[in-house]
């Protein structure tokens, strides 16, 4: 719960899909559970089914095309300024796939948050729940991290893990993380906007202590 009578921490959210974590922390927010407010969503997909969520929750949307910038660094310039617009003091990367120039990252080095669909640092990059269900892991999961310039590779500050079952596919554990998803981003979120969570020297730190890492267990083919 959040303390009294504190401003919530303002958020901008970055989203390119489903916007189903999107939906997890605006309900979190509503109900109190973390001390932020969503000041503006931004997708680079003008299709993208979250901006419809955050227009339900009356919250400013931005559509900014990847396609049309000549570059990288001129969409991450300009991604940039409009987040920067609304002064947020964390940015939430909510299912936003792109890739994100060195700049851009170290300008909100601290301050930036990701979700990643595995174990990190096993299955990094893309179509992490195929890959678990072909190295034979027994457990896999979802980590949120601070992102820094190393891609999908910055402290890891809240995890889940589930167990593989043999029936198991990836659609069914795409679901299952998802649910657990939902559950660990409001919450790190919530520590972050309770200032209990820091990047201390490319340490996660939580109330003081260092949030403990997991060694890399699987090395794919
Ligand atoms: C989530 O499963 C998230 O972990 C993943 O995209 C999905 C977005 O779902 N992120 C990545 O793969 C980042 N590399 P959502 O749009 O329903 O929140």
């Amino acid at each position: 719960m959040t303390q009294a009578g504190q401003t919530p921490l303002p958020l901008v959210v970055l989203i390119s899909g489903s916007g189903s974590n999107l939906q997890a922390i605006i309900d979190a927010c509503a109900s109190g559970q973390i001390n932020a407010e969503i000041k503006a969503v931004i997708s680079n997909k003008a299709d993208a089914f979250g901006l419809k969520r955050a227009q339900r929750a009356n919250i400013p949307t931005h559509v900014l095309d990847h396609n049309l910038f000549a570059n990288r660094q001129a969409f991450d310039r300009a991604l940039k300024k409009l987040i920067d617009g609304y002064e947020p003091e964390l940015i939430v990367l909510a299912g936003f796939m792109r890739i994100l120039t060195n700049e851009f990252v170290n300008h909100y080095l601290g301050r930036m948050l990701n979700i990643h669909p595995s174990l990190l640092p096993n299955f990094q990059g893309l179509n992490t729940h195929r890959r678990a269900i072909e190295s034979d892991v027994k457990e896999h999961g979802v980590s949120v991290h601070f992102v820094t310039p190393e891609l999908d590779g910055g402290p890891v500050v809240n995890r889940a893990i589930i167990e593989i079952n043999n029936s198991d596919t990836a659609e069914s554990l795409r679901r299952r993380v998802q649910e657990e998803e939902h559950k660990i981003y409001p919450e790190a979120i919530g520590w972050f906007a309770d200032a209990r969570l820091q990047l201390n020297d490319n340490q996660a730190m939580l109330d003081g202590a260092a949030i403990a890492q997991l060694e890399k267990s699987v090395n794919e083919t």
